[in-house]
């Protein structure tokens, strides 16, 4: 039986739907949860992330600005500009757009902006409290948006295989450390470029986290029949047939995966949904810790 399809769009909606009654509620008080995205450059992505993440606030009755910097601008340039952010009451959540231009040492920038204020979950304060469990720790938003949909779709996970390929720092290494917790209660393998047999890991999993950035490694093949297989890649492969003159693909080769899969996310609609909500989410949290 082909596997159910989750719908990333609609769990997003919902959560997206909790964010903004919670900030109608924060309003009520005098707060308007507030995100900055700072962007460098002009990665074209980048760009459509970030305008996408503006127009969600919005939407949502948050307070959202980008500050555009050019793509010369200095790491001193950028650290100030941080300086103003944190020390802005009126800005509760602060995501500097990655990938920097490389006179930039992302760890610096990451590193400079306040813990409370670090929505995006990359600096070393909020790792360290993701993988001791702390309530009050500010997950990355696209693993904790892969855990949301699975929950979402009831997924069993306690005692469960969960491999994950990749060990990014912004995927694969917090996707372990959401899926480890108490509640939670997956064995993790994490798998990466150095793994040996990485198939034989594959077909024992009961849950599937494929984040390496590589269209259509995964294929049917290589899965547990009745797998639960999340998809965090996004991969533009060169079309000229498309209108964008690219398509998007995932790390999983979803025709054959979703034969033999019990539950698949798809991509697009999929994972990449979540991750703006979560941002949301992460933002209005930051915003209600003021009052505590
Ligand atoms: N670039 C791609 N994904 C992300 C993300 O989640 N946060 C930031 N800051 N940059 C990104």
């Amino acid at each position: 039986m082909p596997a159910e399809i989750i719908d990333g769009a609609a769990v997003a909606a919902k959560v997206r739907a909790e964010v903004a009654r919670d900030a109608a509620a924060l309003a009520t008080r005098g707060i308007i949860p507030g995100l900055t995205v700072v962007l460098v450059g002009d990665d074209g992505a980048s760009a459509v992330y970030v305008k996408a993440k503006e127009k969600a606030c919005h939407e949502a009755g948050m307070h959202g600005e980008t500050i555009r910097m050019p793509a010369s601008t200095t790491q001193a340039e950028l650290l100030a500009v941080v300086d103003g952010l944190n020390a802005d009451p009126k800005i509760h959540g602060i995501l500097v757009q990655m990938p920097l231009p490389k006179q930039i040492d992302p760890q610096a920038i990451i590193r400079r902006i306040a813990p409370h204020k670090d929505v995006d979950g990359f600096h070393p304060v909020n790792v360290g409290k993701v993988l001791i469990g702390d309530s009050d720790a500010f997950a990355p938003c696209t693993p904790w948006g892969a855990l949301v949909l699975m929950q979402a779709y009831n997924v069993s996970t306690a005692g469960k295989e969960c491999v994950i390929l990749g060990r990014s720092n912004i995927v694969g290494k917090p996707m372990a450390s959401l899926m480890v917790q108490p509640g939670v209660d997956a064995t993790v393998t994490v798998c990466h470029s150095r793994t040996k047999d990485l198939v034989s890991h594959l077909r024992r999993a009961d849950i599937v986290v494929a984040a390496i950035g590589k269209a259509e490694f995964v294929t049917g093949d290589m899965l547990k029949p009745g797998a639960v297989v999340i998809d965090v890649g996004i991969n533009r492969v060169d079309d000229a047939t498309a209108k964008a003159g690219y398509k998007l693909y995932g790390d999983v080769h979803f025709p054959s995966a979703s034969e033999v899969a019990s539950l698949i996310t798809p991509v697009p609609g999929g994972v990449g949904r979540m991750t703006i909500a979560m941002l949301m989410k992460n933002t209005v949290r930051a915003a209600s810790m003021v009052l505590a």
